[in-house]
């Protein structure tokens, strides 16, 4: 897909709710859906999923909707996740802990195969199966095992120094939790995520009930 008829970043970003609905339809065993019933579960307008469908081809028909498992694998593969992708976490604190604990992640494809820290207390432990390793191993590590994503929950003040790592190590990908806005080359995918604008986002509409609109 050339640069003028590429995909609207908004429009990305709604493919993994279509994909988790689509999913949870699979598992009840539904074949079909109209774009109006998804429009009731996903919260978007009909002629919107359709829009937004429309993009990768449109999958559905006239008079019959979309064929939910089609549809399912369609957008697994528009995501990628019809592949298994390698990670490593750095900072293996609470939160690269929880990360690591969390089994969803590994089943949906992304394969943690170590986390690092650099406080010796924490090296040489398991979380579930997997190793707590010294944070000056990573690079090499990286670099053997052909890792395609890093993961870094270290604190803000260290996170830039893992993203250097990472890059020379050669990721493709870094998800960051880390609230630091890292410097990286245009060709590394840097994915944020901030809880907390989620929760004040809650706190907004806890007090200010007569907007809040469910999405
Ligand atoms: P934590 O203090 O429990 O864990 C941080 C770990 O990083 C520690 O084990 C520490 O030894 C390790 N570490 C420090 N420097 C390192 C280095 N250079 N190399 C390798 N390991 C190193 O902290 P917690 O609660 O797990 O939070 C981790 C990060 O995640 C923080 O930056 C925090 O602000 C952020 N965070 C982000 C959230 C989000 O929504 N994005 C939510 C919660 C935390």
């Amino acid at each position: 897909m050339n640069r003028e008829n590429r995909v609207s970043v908004t429009v990305i970003r709604r493919l993994p709710k279509y994909y988790r609905y689509l999913g949870e339809l699979l598992k009840k065993g539904t074949n079909r859906i109209s774009s109006q019933e998804l429009s009731k579960m996903t919260g978007f307008t009909a002629s919107q999923i359709r829009q937004d469908l429309n993009n990768f081809g449109g999958f559905g028909q006239q008079g019959y909707g979309y064929n939910v498992e089609e549809l399912h694998a369609q957008l697994g593969k528009i995501l990628g996740l019809n592949k298994v992708y390698k990670t490593v976490i750095a900072g293996a604190g609470n939160l690269g802990q929880a990360i690591a604990n969390y089994k969803g992640f590994q089943d949906a494809g992304f394969k943690i195969l170590a986390l690092f820290d650099k406080n010796p207390k924490l090296i040489g432990l398991r979380i579930r199966d997997l190793p707590i390793m010294d944070v000056d191993e990573m690079e090499e590590f990286i670099k053997e095992n052909e890792v395609d994503i890093g993961i870094i929950t270290t604190p803000k003040e260290n996170a830039q120094d893992i993203a250097d790592i990472y890059i020379r190590a050669g990721v493709k990908g870094i998800w960051n939790f880390a609230p630091a806005d890292l410097r990286v080359d245009d060709d590394i995918i840097v994915e944020n995520v901030h809880l907390n604008e989620s929760l004040f986002t809650l706190s907004y509409f806890l007090n200010n009930r007569q907007e809040y609109v469910r999405d």
